[in-house]
């Protein structure tokens, strides 16, 4: 199989983190691509017509893309046991989602801060999608602080990711002085060798 792939998304690292933990990363091949919504760049349009990773091309059917897709097919190809039985599960994929949301707020005020001609970027759009990563962290750590400490499923997974991405791109936001216990679990987390071997670089 071969995964459509950048170092810096998260995304792409919730796929490497669960091939890590189910020690199954030979079993993809690596294809760089890189792009952003101005520019489809090396993304495989032809793969995902929405030009954008990661997208994972299957030997015996078609392209798979959206992470939540991926995840979930390897997740069955390889028996990784990261999304739990009912109803259990509907907690798992509402915190992969949240996780999700995150990072693609995260990902949006990189884009409209780095990538978008300076002359329209607008800091009042970049501080929305903020406030929305600030609701998301808020109601992770007052909610799902259990759920996070549990069995590891992609739900942890998510979260874990887009957290190191806020650490990648977001670093002046200080999101761990507003949320202490969510910043003592990643610590714990992140040591993973799964989540060590897959840190954002540019
Ligand atoms: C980044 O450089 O921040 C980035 C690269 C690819 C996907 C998402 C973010």
């Amino acid at each position: 199989m071969k995964l459509y792939h950048a170092p810096a998304s998260p995304f792409v690292r919730k796929v490497m983190v669960l091939l890590h933990e189910a020690q199954a990363t030979d079993r993809v091949t690596l294809i760089p691509a890189a792009g952003h919504p101005l520019d489809a760049g090396t993304m495989p349009v032809d793969r995902n017509p929405l030009g954008k990773i990661p997208a994972l091309e299957r030997p015996d059917g078609p392209t798979l893309y959206d992470s939540r897709v991926i995840t979930r097919y390897l997740d069955d190809l390889l028996r990784a046991g990261l999304y739990p039985a009912a109803p259990r599960l509907w907690d798992s994929l509402t915190i992969e989602a949240t996780g999700d949301g995150i990072a693609e707020a995260a990902v949006l005020m990189r884009y409209e801060m780095h990538v978008r001609p300076e002359a329209t970027r607008s800091a009042a759009w970049a501080d929305a999608q903020w406030q929305k990563i600030a609701r998301a962290l808020a109601a992770l750590e007052d909610r799902w602080m259990s759920h996070l400490s549990g069995p590891l499923d992609m739900g942890q997974v998510a979260v874990a990711c887009a957290i190191g991405y806020l650490d990648f791109r977001h670093a002046e936001r200080e999101w761990r002085s507003t949320h202490p216990a969510l910043a003592t679990w990643y610590t714990t987390f992140s040591a993973r060798p799964s989540m060590r071997a897959t840190a954002p670089h540019a």
